[in-house]
């Protein structure tokens, strides 16, 4: 177990920056979840840490002691892939011991070991199996099972559960978390899945193109984005954004394509006509008596998700379309006015040039 530092980590490929310098530090026993769309740079950071590539400026620490001259080996990590070759013509239990053999480990503790291993990843019955009489989540098991017997400080995961259907993927990922619970090891997942960073992560380094947007618990970057970034990318249906500008008042804003203003209650910083933008969830939009609503969505289209409806629609000349979250139950058509309301505990306000958080 360790805790992992990592400071102002800054990769270059020749002239190609793809990391600007990240630093966060992880707890001992943390699980952390990289999170970001393709090619942000999340494999990138892990096999930074992992010492799989070297790291161009910056420092990363594993226990206290800096691994940026260190190889893999030396670093006391497991890490698994999406790709976890296992060996073929191998059983499940010689999968498991080879690592350690290799590394001359005497017979009886490797035996402990695996023994172990497959116990917590209810793999027993399976040790004399080969990898081709696995299921695909057995598999991913014994690729688990190889990294837990070498007793690391620390794990990475590399979208461990991108190869899975769907069903098995959910299950997979509350037995990596039950694991987790288990051993406490320090973990480092790497998903661009937002549901498994959401269930997984105690907390989220949310990638944008090789910055870290927001580094908080699944709540946190949920409730209090910082950025419009980490506003539109957690969250589905995504978070609408709506033009407006600080109310004369400074206590609220004005919506130009509704023609209406909306009171927050609150403080707006930033001086009055100052163009801002709203951000509000589908779930967050309530339908409500007409003299009330804050909008009227002109309905283009619905889906029915079974519990849910979700509505599309617009609101005004050239506004952006806009989507809200109903219970399936509330009666809406497609071309109809769709009257909504919002409470302002629920209203994100953003700074329109830079995109980040306005109090
Ligand atoms: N060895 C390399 N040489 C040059 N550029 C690279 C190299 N490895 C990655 N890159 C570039 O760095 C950026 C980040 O890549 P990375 O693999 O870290 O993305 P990712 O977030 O893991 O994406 P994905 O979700 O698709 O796996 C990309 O633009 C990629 O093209
Ligand atoms: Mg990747």
């Amino acid at each position: 177990m360790a805790d992992v530092g990592i400071r102002n980590v800054v990769k270059r490929f020749g002239k190609n920056e793809v990391i600007h310098g990240i630093s966060c530090d992880i707890q001992d026993g943390e699980f952390i979840v990289i999170l970001g769309p393709s090619g942000c740079g999340k494999s990138t950071l892990l096999r930074l840490i992992a010492g799989l590539e070297e790291i161009t400026t910056g420092e990363i620490s594993i226990d206290g002691k800096v691994v940026n001259r260190l190889e893999p080996a030396d670093r006391d990590i497991a890490m698994v892939f999406q790709n976890y070759a296992l060996y073929p013509h191998m059983t499940v239990y010689k999968n498991m011991a080879y690592g350690l053999k290799i590394r001359g480990m005497a017979k009886e503790e490797i035996e402990k070991r695996v023994l172990n291993a497959a116990k917590i990843l209810e793999l027993t019955s399976f040790l004399q199996r080969k990898p081709h009489q696995l299921s695909g989540g057995q598999r991913q098991r014994v690729a688990m099972g190889r990294c837990i017997v070498r007793e690391p400080k620390v794990f990475l995961f590399d979208e461990p559960l991108s190869n899975l259907d769907a069903k098995l993927r959910v299950q997979m990922r509350l037995e990596i978390r039950k694991l987790h619970e288990d051993l406490k090891i320090t973990s480092i997942y790497v998903t661009h899945d937002q549901v498994e960073a959401m269930t997984l992560g105690d907390r989220l380094i949310v990638m944008d193109n090789g910055y870290a947007a927001q580094i908080a618990t699944p709540l946190e970057v949920y409730e209090r984005p910082e950025n419009m970034f980490v506003a539109g990318f957690i969250g589905s249906p995504s978070m609408n954004f709506i033009r407006a500008k600080v109310a004369e008042d400074g206590r609220g804003v004005e919506i130009p394509h509704v023609g209406k203003g909306l009171s927050l209650d609150r403080p707006v910083s930033g001086r009055a006509g100052h163009e801002v933008v709203l951000g509000i969830r589908p779930e967050h939009f309530e339908p409500a008596p007409e003299t009330s609503a804050l909008m009227g969505l002109i309905v283009d289209h619905t889906e029915n998700l079974g519990a849910d409806t979700l509505a599309h629609g617009h609101v005004g000349e050239g506004a952006a379309s806009l989507t809200v979250r109903l219970p399936a139950t509330h009666p809406v058509q497609k071309n109809a006015i769709l009257p909504v309301r919002v409470s302002a505990k629920h209203v994100h306000l953003f700074d329109k040039e830079r995109g980040s958080r306005i109090a």
